[in-house]
């Protein structure tokens, strides 16, 4: 099978000098040879995925690949944020070891953003560093998770905690796979798309505002532009700011209080764009007190939101639990928390905010 004559392949290039590499967006890409020509080939191969999604793709990964690797192996995770921890990481230098594989092993990522930060973190660490692909499965994970080298698992002190800046080989978008994604997935992936609007393009937030019904309902072309422009804002950013000196920091629009939700209600209660979805919602909120946005922008992203399935209202949570989760977020300086503000059109900043406006800002979404 090749590509959708209807739907071309996109390609987004991320720049970052011999760490460069292209995402490839488009119908068909997994049964597409083009998708996989000129990566690293002839040594093993392991396809790291989960229990629910190996059954649904990996043996057709596995058909690619087995006339370009030694071997194909294949290791299925237990899925689940909460698997998302050393003990499971460990599985994967298991199966690495277990089968003698060498320092030139290309491991696969087949899985949303739970198995590509797992898996991406394991090729930075094994034998100090194998390549890895991407291959994204769920919306979160093709605008935002697959691209641009995070990669961590969960400590129960605090999520993403450890793990490592780490370039994959290349990026696979296939579209189609979208198909089998659970709605409320979908719907945390979308969060991750309307992100991209308030922080970097008020043009792109139109889009998603025109075509937010199309994204919904998974309409291929809307869905291929949407995982393109998340895309190329990231690839913009991360080209200028590659390990969070700065500028990258506005990629986590809304995920200081997303991060407290998850980690407050334990991982999994809320899925990680859900969170992020009500968080932006909440940093909205706190741009407009701060004096910095209009309080449309809080109604309007409270509007997509609640159109892409997402909860809107936070779980109710005393303030100091609030704050006190909040000062482990990455961005806290000397246990100062750091917010990303929104101080204009498609213009995001970092800062610091008084404890009683971060209250307010949360009063003003919570439950009650
Ligand atoms: P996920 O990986 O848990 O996947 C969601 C669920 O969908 C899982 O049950 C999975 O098995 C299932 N699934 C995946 N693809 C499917 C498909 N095509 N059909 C049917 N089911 C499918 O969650 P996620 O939302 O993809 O990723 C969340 C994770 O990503 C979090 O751990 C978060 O911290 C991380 N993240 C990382 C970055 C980064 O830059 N590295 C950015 C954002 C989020
Ligand atoms: N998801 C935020 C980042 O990649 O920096």
């Amino acid at each position: 099978m090749t590509a959708s004559a209807t739907l071309p392949t996109i390609r987004v290039p991320i720049a970052l000098g011999e760490r460069s590499y292209d995402i490839h967006i488009g119908s068909g890409l997994l049964d597409d040879p083009a998708s996989w020509a000129g990566l690293p080939a002839s040594a093993d191969a392991l396809i790291v995925s989960n229990t629910t999604v190996a059954p649904l793709y990996a043996d057709r990964l596995a058909a690619q690949l087995a006339g370009r690797h030694r071997r194909v192996l294949q290791l299925a995770l237990p899925d689940g944020e909460a698997y998302k921890d050393a003990a499971t990481l460990n599985l994967i230098y298991d199966r690495l070891l277990g089968a003698g594989c060498d320092r030139k092993t290309v491991l696969y990522a087949l899985g949303g953003g739970v198995v590509g930060d797992m898996a991406g973190f394991a090729a930075a660490c094994y034998m100090r560093g194998v390549p890895f692909v991407q291959v994204p499965t769920t919306l979160l994970a093709q605008v935002d998770s697959s691209v641009g080298g995070k990669t961590a698992i969960n400590h129960p002190l605090g999520k993403n905690m450890i793990g490592a800046f780490y370039q994959p080989a290349r990026v696979v978008c296939d579209l189609d796979v979208l198909d089998t994604l659970p709605a409320r997935e979908f719907s945390a992936g979308l969060a991750e798309v309307i992100k991209y609007g308030p922080i970097a393009d008020p043009v792109f937030l139109d889009w998603i505002d025109a075509n937010l019904d199309a994204l919904v309902a998974r309409d291929k072309p809307a869905l291929a532009h949407a995982v393109q422009r998340s895309c190329e804002i990231k690839a913009g950013v991360v080209g200028q700011d590659e390990r969070e000196g700065g500028l990258r920091a506005i990629l986590n629009f809304g995920h200081t209080f997303g991060h407290a939700i998850e980690t407050g209600l334990g991982y999994g209660a809320w899925l990680h764009g859900e969170a992020v979805g009500c968080g932006m919602v909440l940093a909205a909120e706190l741009s407009a007190r701060l004096g910095l946005a209009d309080a449309a922008l809080v109604s309007r992203l409270e509007r997509l939101c609640r159109r892409a399935g997402l909860p809107v209202v936070a779980p109710a949570m005393p303030a100091e639990r609030w704050l006190s989760l909040m000062r482990v977020d990455k961005k806290a300086e000397g246990g100062e928390i750091r917010f990303v503000v929104i101080d204009g059109p498609g213009r995001a900043a970092v800062r610091p905010a008084p404890d009683a406006l971060v209250a307010e800002a949360i009063a003003a979404h919570s439950a009650a």
